[in-house]
């Protein structure tokens, strides 16, 4: 087998286990293109694993156009989590409705409200959860195991996607015809809120375009950390 059949199929065998091991168990999506890749192994497969995404209110209209697209190939509704309307209103009166560009703490505030503390909802009595992250994405990722304890959440939490190369998501989504947010197409390898999120020049870092007035080391929004750190302890098993 070629490498990359080897990752597919070393994936897939993280999913079912998930399964196996660790239901109830939840996909975090955020609709891009490493999410579909795991949205279609999932669907295609059957397999029992809830796919969620947060919707925080400032997605781009294509990003929300997954969730039709999503229907109509797989017949799946992803659930939708969002945020808690009194803490938007609270920040939006108290520093306005962009005050994230103001500041490291309001944006990483504004994060909180609309990604974090859903998420939170979205993981409330489960096992596991799962992401769509990869090693080679950010230089925040570049110890991302493939199982890994989320102490902040009490669980353990899944990146079956932290071997792939962005090359390697490609070639899945063409191989497999998975339909794909068309915002890729305009330059956006990365995507995430619209505000927080901007196209990038060719060569330039996949995440260059995400929270770009920001330095590299900052740029994480909550979901992925412990205490406002990158903490991650490897699982024994
Ligand atoms: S982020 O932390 O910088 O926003 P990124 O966009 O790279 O993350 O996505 C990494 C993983 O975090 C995704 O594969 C997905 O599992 C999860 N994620 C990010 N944004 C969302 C979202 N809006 N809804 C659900 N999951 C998300
Ligand atoms: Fe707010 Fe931007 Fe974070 Fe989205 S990415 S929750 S708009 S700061």
């Amino acid at each position: 087998m070629s490498d990359y059949d080897n990752l597919v199929a070393d994936t897939k065998a993280t999913l079912g286990r998930i399964v196996l091991e660790f239901s109830p168990a939840v996909f975090a999506s955020s609709l891009a293109a490493e999410d579909m890749v795991l949205t279609d192994m999932i669907l295609r497969s059957g397999l029992p694993i809830g796919i969620f995404t947060l919707e925080t209110g400032r997605l781009h209209a294509e990003t929300l156009g997954m969730l039709d697209t999503i229907k109509e190939k797989y017949a799946y509704d992803v659930e939708c989590f969002r945020p808690d309307p009194a803490a938007v209103d609270a920040y939006v009166n108290d520093h306005g409705l962009n005050a994230f560009y103001d500041s490291i703490d309001l944006r990483k505030q504004c994060c909180g409200i609309r990604k974090v503390e859903p998420l939170g909802r979205a993981l409330a009595g489960k096992l596991a959860w799962v992401t769509g992250q990869r090693r080679s994405q950010s230089a925040t990722r570049t110890e991302l195991p493939v199982q890994e304890l989320d102490a902040a959440h009490g669980m353990t939490k899944f990146n079956p996607l932290a071997d792939w190369s962005e090359a390697d998501v490609w070639k899945y989504i063409r191989d497999n015809e998975v339909p794909y947010n068309p915002l890729h197409d305009r330059g956006y390898p990365s995507i995430g809120c619209a505000p927080c999120t901007r196209a990038v020049e060719p060569g330039e870092d996949v995440r260059a375009g995400r929270w770009w007035w920001e330095n590299a080391d900052t740029k994480e929004c909550g979901l992925h950390m412990v205490d406002g750190k990158l903490i991650r302890i490897k699982s024994t098993t």
